[in-house]
């Protein structure tokens, strides 16, 4: 099962990768945990101290790797390197494992002029293609709003491309940015996933903006103390049974596909 989990800002697309990571892991066995957004924190959404996420080195910032496997310089624009570097040991040599989910943050691709065309985002792009078509693990990837690491190869091989919502227009709005992106990437089924819900009238908001469009797999209740373990540096999953019982609900839903 390989999923993608993209959306608006804010809207808690973390703490829902770190929670259904861990989900996944206490159901299956291991999973693996890309964090593909810049602004790096999946570590501590799924529980991983900040000691042992500080000694990760993000795989954009690896000059030596990518010199190596793609024969040309960090940040070197014009010259020759590998459009198709060696990733497939990158997993197992830079993931580090807490409750048998398997963490692998990405780092930010710094862009030049119009997209980037240059040796970091080949070694990444490889990687989350490699990642997508080969690797056996389940695999949920936190991605920012935009999507550019994926590319048409990769998508075909998504089994859930989830996006984040929260009941207010911008979001939903952002998830319709998203899904024409998606949508032209080759992916078909998105799907959504509603978040910070206080009332039936959340939830019918988001209903009525999503339509037909794309299929709710469910809701995550607004949460204090999803903030009290952000606030805390700890996993939402470990301090609160109704975040787990709700993400659980999403899974089995998922699963029933
Ligand atoms: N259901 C919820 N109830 C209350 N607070 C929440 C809920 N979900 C997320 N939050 C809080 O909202 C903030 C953003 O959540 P999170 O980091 O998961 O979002 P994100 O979409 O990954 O953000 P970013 O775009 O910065 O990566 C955090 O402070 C988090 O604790
Ligand atoms: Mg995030």
């Amino acid at each position: 099962m390989k999923i993608a989990v993209s959306g608006k800002g804010g809207v808690g697309k973390t703490t829902f990768s770190g929670t259904l990571a861990r989900v996944l892991a206490k159901e299956s066995g291991t999973v693996l945990a890309i964090d593909a957004d810049p602004d790096a924190n999946l570590g501590s959404a799924i529980g991983f101290s900040q000691e042992a996420v500080d000694k990760v080195k993000p795989v954009a910032t690896m000059m030596e790797l990518i010199e190596e496997r793609t024969g040309a310089k960090k940040g070197e624009y014009g010259g020759m390197f590998s459009l198709t570097p060696k990733v497939d040991d990158i997993p197992e040599i830079y993931a580090i494992t807490h409750e048998n989910v398997r963490l692998l943050i990405l780092g930010t691709i710094q862009q030049g002029g119009s997209g980037c065309f240059c040796p970091e985002s080949a070694l990444l792009k490889n990687l989350i293609n490699h990642l997508f078509i080969r690797q056996q693990d389940t695999l949920i990837v936190d991605m920012e709003a935009g999507i550019e690491h994926l590319t048409r190869g990769s998508t075909a091989y998504v089994d859930m491309f989830i996006i984040t919502v929260e009941p207010g227009q911008r979001s939903i709005q952002t998830a319709f940015h998203i899904k024409s992106l998606a949508n032209e990437l080759g992916v078909k089924e998105i799907y959504v996933v509603g978040n910070k819900i206080n009332s039936d009238a959340d939830k019918e908001l988001i209903e009525s903006v999503i339509g037909d469009e794309m299929k709710i797999l469910g809701y995550i209740s607004y949460n204090p103390k999803i903030i009290e373990a952000d606030m805390k540096g700890v996993a939402p999953y470990d301090i609160d049974e109704k975040v787990r019982a709700e993400v659980s609900a999403i899974n089995e839903k998922i699963k029933a596909l």
